[in-house]
Formats: C-alpha cells, sequence, structure tokens
C-alpha cells in the first residue's frame, strides 16, 4: 500500500479541479464527472509541508514577514542535489505564482509592440500572458517525430530572425512531457544569442522526471549566454501546492533583476505570503523521498494507462519522460474534437483537457492527468474506454 493509493475528498473544497468544471466545461451539473484535466494532483501533500503549515498557524500572530536565509538556502540545496545546479543566493526573485513570473518577466523585459516567440502546441498562458500585455506573440511549431515533438531548428531560426524580443521556453514541456536533451538546450540558446532574444525559461515541471530522466537547466548550460535567460521554478507542481502560490525566478543578471524589481514596486507586489516561504521550506529540505515515491507511483499510473488506452483502435501514446501529462494521440479516428470531448464529457463522464486548448497543433491530441490514486486511473481508462466505444 503506497501512500499515493489514498483517495482524498476534494469534491465542494472550492478545488478548481473538481469543482469548477461545470463552468470550464460549459456544464449545468459536473457532479458525475472525473476530472483528469487541469495540472493539479489529487495526493496530499508530503507530512512535513503540512506539519510545518500547522506549527506555523499555531504562532497565531501573521504579520509582515520575510522569506528567511533558511527558506533561500533551501532552493540553493534543492537546485544543487536535485539538478546539480549552482545558483547565488542574489539572483533569486520571488513572485506568487510562475504565470506571474512570466508576466513581470515580459512587463519588466520587453515593450508594448514587442514581439514574443513560442514553440507550440504549449501551455496556454504562453499565449495570453504576452498578448494581454500588448506584445505580439510568433507561434513557432514544434514537429512530429517518432511519436514526439522535437523542435525544427531551420523553422526556430526563421522566426527568431524576426525581430523576435523574447523567447518562452517551456522546459520540460507541457504539454508532452518532452525533457529536452542538453543538445537541444544549446541549440536554442546559441539562437537566442545570434539574434540577441531573450529567453524565459518555465521550468515548474523540472522535478517530475520519470524512469530516471534528467532535467538540465538551461541556465545551467548556457556558459556565457546566462545573463540573457530568466528561469522560473516553483515547488507547487512538484509536491502539489498550487494553492499556496510560490514561485521564484533565478536572474544572473543584475540590471535585469533591477527592472523586475521595478515592475514589482509599481504594482505594489513582491512579498509572499507568510505560508508560501514556509511551504517551500519545508518541501524543499523533507520532501525529497515523497518525490521520489511519488514518480515511481505516477511511473506505474503511466504504464497501465497506456497499456490500456492503447488497446483502442487509433489511439497512440508515447510515454512521457517528464511531469504526469499523458498526451492522447487520436488522429487516427474519424472524430473531430468537438465530437470527441462530448463522447468523454456526456458519455464517459471524463473531463479531459482538448489538444487545441494548446494551439492549433494540439488538434487530434487529449490531455490526461494521472496523477491520481491507481483506482482513479482505472475509472478513468474505464470512462475513456466507454465514451469511445459508444
Ligand atoms: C508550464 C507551466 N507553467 C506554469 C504553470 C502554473 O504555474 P503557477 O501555478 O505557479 O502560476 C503551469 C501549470 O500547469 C505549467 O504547466
Amino acid at each position: 500500500m503506497s501512500i499515493f493509493d489514498q483517495t482524498n475528498k476534494r469534491r465542494c473544497t472550492n478545488s478548481v479541479k473538481w469543482d469548477a468544471m461545470d463552468k470550464v466545461y460549459g456544464l449545468t451539473d459536473a457532479s458525475d464527472i472525473l476530472p483528469m484535466w487541469v495540472a493539479d494532483m489529487d495526493f496530499t501533500a508530503p507530512v512535513a509541508v503540512t506539519k510545518a503549515l500547522r506549527e506555523h498557524a499555531e504562532k497565531t500572530v501573521f504579520g509582515y514577514s520575510f522569506v528567511g536565509e533558511e527558506a533561500l538556502q533551501s532552493i540553493i540545496d534543492w537546485q544543487n542535489t536535485r539538478h546539480n545546479w549552482q545558483i547565488e543566493k542574489d539572483s533569486i526573485l520571488f513572485c506568487n505564482g510562475v504565470v506571474a513570473a512570466l508576466a513581470n518577466c515580459i512587463t519588466a523585459l520587453t515593450n508594448p509592440g514587442d514581439k514574443v516567440l513560442i514553440s507550440s502546441p504549449v501551455y496556454p498562458p504562453f499565449y495570453n500572458i504576452p498578448k494581454s500585455n500588448a506584445r505580439e506573440v510568433i507561434s513557432c511549431p514544434l514537429v512530429e517525430q517518432d511519436g514526439t515533438f522535437v523542435f525544427d531548428f531551420e523553422v526556430f531560426e526563421q522566426a527568431l530572425s524576426q525581430n523576435i524580443k523574447a523567447y518562452i521556453l517551456c522546459n520540460p514541456h507541457n504539454p508532452g512531457g518532452y525533457v529536452w536533451d542538453e543538445a537541444t538546450l544549446k541549440e536554442i540558446v546559441r539562437l537566442c544569442a545570434k539574434y540577441d532574444v531573450l529567453i524565459i525559461s518555465d521550468e515548474i515541471h523540472s522535478d517530475l522526471m520519470i524512469d530516471g530522466a534528467t532535467h538540465t537547466p538551461l541556465a545551467k548550460i548556457a556558459g556565457a549566454e546566462i545573463d540573457r535567460i530568466i528561469t522560473c521554478m516553483a515547488p507547487t507542481k512538484t509536491f502539489n501546492l498550487a494553492g499556496i502560490q510560490v514561485a521564484y525566478m533565478i536572474v544572473t543578471d543584475k540590471r535585469k533583476r533591477l527592472k523586475l524589481e521595478a515592475i514589482n514596486m509599481a504594482s505594489g507586489q513582491g512579498s509572499l505570503n507568510t505560508f508560501a516561504s514556509v511551504a517551500l521550506q519545508a518541501a524543499y529540505t523533507e520532501g525529497s523521498s515523497w518525490l521520489d515515491e511519488l514518480l515511481t507511483y505516477i511511473s506505474k499510473n503511466m504504464d497501465y494507462a497506456i497499456k490500456e488506452l492503447e488497446q483502442l483502435p487509433g489511439i497512440r501514446i508515447t510515454k512521457p519522460q517528464g511531469t504526469y501529462l499523458l498526451w492522447i494521440d487520436y488522429r487516427d479516428l474519424a472524430l473531430d474534437e468537438k465530437e470527441m470531448m462530448k463522447r468523454l464529457l456526456e458519455t464517459g463522464k471524463l473531463a479531459l483537457e482538448p489538444g487545441t486548448k494548446y494551439g492549433e497543433e494540439g488538434r487530434g491530441f487529449l490531455r490526461m492527468n494521472v496523477a491520481c490514486s491507481f483506482e482513479t486511473i482505472k475509472d478513468g481508462v474505464q470512462r475513456f474506454k466507454l465514451a469511445l466505444q459508444s
């Protein structure tokens, strides 16, 4: 029996994953729908995190606080032990979330009207954040190769040459769970340097490495180009703490740090909720074995779901190297996305994410979150089969 076998009651807790499906999917009643959509796990956080939060609550005084030395050190140690990456304390800037960090980078380091490049299909805020801040989004498609998506560097360079100001990289990649190798990352850095492009590297999924895959922080291999990179990281995806809202940027270039600090100053942001740094520190100092157990569990969930779903004609799934999301290819079926979603929701009573949420290149794919108990995976697989067999 694993701690992850436990099923937690999340319905009626104001959970986005469990309680917002009616709004997200336009349903009048979503009470019988199984949510396997947004990237939020069903698992309880490590005991060390809940214990630290409880102890903090028991202090009963919640005045203004700052992030202490121990929390800062826990980030440095985590990056060192988990990713063999040495970072400096002064390079760390905090944020309430990685999406907020992306927004701060865009507003602080680019100007209205500037072009921002992304590699699609990709996490929706990569489109929305620059667009909402009056920047032009240029979407450069990844190309399919042996069941995964890869960079076509000719097309990528062509895009970069069009006066691009910033590139947002998803490392590892969501959706799809591609863990970019060092050669790919070096080529991204080389080309962005050639066209003097800022790189914002979203590495929120970096701790979720499946079957021994290795995450390479982009800045770690950037050599002399390190100052053109802002790395965005967080313990929230790793330890299921998204509601705690804590993230950080690693910014080696002092001028960029000053600009980012000025943006915080202008909007009155910048300090963390007093519980956020407590959760971060507990997760990073005491959460390692919890994470290792989680990764083994997720890998087994993936194996089961892939084996079962690939028995359905027209379904293909490549096991991801990172994250807990399956990118399900149903392009061989004569089903358009609307019909597929209708079947899943109405017949299967199952909420997955339609691929086009990640861009046009996602058409014919579904994203399925497998960070749940094995019982839930079995239920989800059954619901998927029911939807397709109808
Ligand atoms: C690539 C990526 N970046 C950022 C986020 C969200 O980060 P946050 O909750 O810290 O804003 C997600 C959540 O799924 C994600 O997949």
